[in-house]
């Protein structure tokens, strides 16, 4: 492959859509496709993202040389039949409910993919784009899913060699998988199976306190300071056999997720003595205990497949990526447990961030290419890889909701116009630069308030993001000023990491005031703004 390869990476089609350009082995653009549709976790086609990633670069559909997916549908499949069949009778509901997608759209991945490619063309479907003289040449690829998740934590990482451990739901089989990057290589050496799955344990529990799946797992993070892991003996002795190499065994006597539509059973509900919390109705100290325990039992497993990681490749470094590796309490519980001396964590660690890894494995893995030497203090250029937004697009969005508006020339001007506003405890919405990929706001779409005022965190969720009280924001800080606030020497330029706030500097919690608490306990997730590369 020549200088100049364009390769878009895809995935599609379960949840966190998203499309990434890479040209020549540099990350040009990448976009989840829930920012153009406004669809949460949107899983369709990510023809927006694609189209906005062609745009970036300057370039059409029909001028790349190669597309990846980030999984591997036929395998998909594969395991979807054999559950059924495992499980026959059981399970035909959901079995019949998954089929009609299946049948007509995942099974016939290549062509779909063509069709809406040339959407993002500007064209209704292949033949049409013939007809308009556009071409369709380039290779597809289909990675699999836990090598696409290695190749986002190990190919933007800063590590010329590491070892690499991706946890997450479910892919096509695995559901855990260790390797180690080296080079441009990457080789996957054991993985933990379906159904067996830390990220689907954590996923019963989020079900069974009242959250949605594959959305609410960071609500149950955020619930967990609140409770007491008073169900942690319980768990392990009849749900989840917890072995020291890290692997999990799951009692399926009490999930369904296998053959249901639900993610836990009644046998399920006997053991915690009550059904699952209806969503929207009160969060009481059960939930918050079940939160803490299934996090003390996702940090425990986490520090063993550390462990385990580190004792079959001998490497001091180590990558993280799957959905399971967007749990800031538990990646930093592994930073600081002097198991491994590095670690790097991909940002979009869930899903969205195959498409980063499918089309990086594509360059690397499917065509060899050398890997170039990673920037400082990553490839990742900050996660700010989607779309930017000019003065006159501004502009022309001001006027058409005739809002008011005052232009400042210079940046300080309006730092400090936005500093006064925030230390009369008024809340703003920031909007700079390109938009992160990833689900954590890093800084260029924010809404930031004082963290100093304990009302802050009260306000912002109940009247600006209207989503529950406990829910924790993190505070902005200037690398140079990070030792100053905060016990940690380790910046996380990615939110990905927590820190303990300096003891001088906490306030005691109001007794049995739930907010007031939040505040002092929660408000310690660090993260170091503006990200390194751009500064
Ligand atoms: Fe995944």
């Amino acid at each position: 492959m020549s200088d100049g390869s364009k390769i878009l990476g895809i995935s599609a089609f379960y949840h966190d859509s998203a499309a990434c350009l890479v040209i020549d082995g540099e990350i040009i653009a990448a976009a989840q496709e829930e920012r153009f549709t406004r669809l949460k976790h949107d899983y369709n086609f990510p023809v927006n993202a694609a189209r906005y990633c062609l745009k970036e670069a300057g370039i059409t559909a029909e001028q790349l040389d190669y597309v990846g997916f980030y999984d591997k549908p036929l395998l998909k499949f594969d395991r979807l039949l054999e559950t059924y069949l495992d499980y026959a009778p059981a399970g035909f509901r959901s079995f019949l409910k998954s089929m009609p997608l299946w049948m007509k759209e995942k099974l016939w991945m290549p062509d779909l993919i063509r069709t809406e490619l040339a959407k993002a063309s500007g064209v209704d479907d292949e033949r049409r784009a013939k007809k308009a003289g556009k071409k369709f040449e380039w290779k597809l690829l289909f990675g699999d899913h836990h090598e696409s998740h290695a190749a986002s934590a190990f190919y933007p990482s800063p590590f010329a060699e590491a070892a690499i451990l991706t946890i997450d739901g479910v892919g096509e089989w695995a559901t855990s998988s260790i390797g180690i990057g080296k080079g441009n290589e990457i080789t996957l050496l054991k993985e933990l199976r379906f159904p067996d799955s830390l990220g689907l344990l954590y996923s019963a529990f989020t079900y069974y306190t009242g959250f949605k799946v594959n959305s609410g797992e960071y609500k149950v993070m955020g619930l967990a300071p609140y409770g007491e892991p008073k169900y942690v003996s319980l768990i392990k002795d009849k749900l989840a056999d917890v072995r020291e190499d890290g692997s999990i065994r799951m009692n399926h006597e009490y999930f369904s997720y296998s053959q249901g539509l639900r993610m836990t059973n009644t046998a399920f509900d006997r053991v915690f003595d009550g059904r699952p919390r209806q969503p929207e109705s009160e969060i009481t100290q059960r939930e918050m205990d079940l939160a803490r325990s299934i996090q003390v039992i996702t940090e425990e497993v986490m520090l063993k497949m550390t462990a385990y990681v580190y004792k079959e490749t001998g490497l001091k470094k180590l990558c993280l990526a799957g959905g399971v590796a967007l749990n800031c309490v538990a990646n930093t519980k592994i930073a600081n447990a002097g198991i491994v001396e590095n670690i790097w964590i991909q940002p979009a660690a869930g899903d969205a961030g195959g498409a980063l890894g499918a089309a990086y494995a594509a360059y690397h893995i499917g065509f060899k290419m050398e890997r170039r030497p990673a920037s400082f203090p990553d490839s990742m250029k900050g996660a700010c890889l989607g779309p930017a937004y000019s003065d006159k697009d501004i502009l022309k969005t001001i006027n058409s909701y005739e809002a008011s508006y005052t232009h400042f020339d210079a940046f300080n001007e309006c730092s400090s116009f936005v500093n006064e506003r925030l230390a009369e405890g008024k809340v703003i919405g920031w909007f700079q630069g390109r938009m992160e990929f990833g689900p954590r706001a890093l800084g260029n779409r924010s809404i930031l308030g004082d963290p100093r005022n304990p009302e802050m965190q009260k306000r912002i969720n109940r009247k600006i993001k209207v989503r529950e009280e406990f829910r924790p924001f993190a505070p902005g800080v200037l690398i140079e000023d990070l030792s100053r606030y905060y016990e940690t020497a380790t910046p996380s330029p990615y939110m990905l990491l927590i820190a303990m706030l300096k003891d001088t500097l906490r306030k005691p919690a109001p007794e049995n005031e739930l907010t007031e608490d939040l505040t002092t306990r929660l408000s310690h997730i660090v993260r170091v703004w503006p990200p390194p590369t751009t500064r």
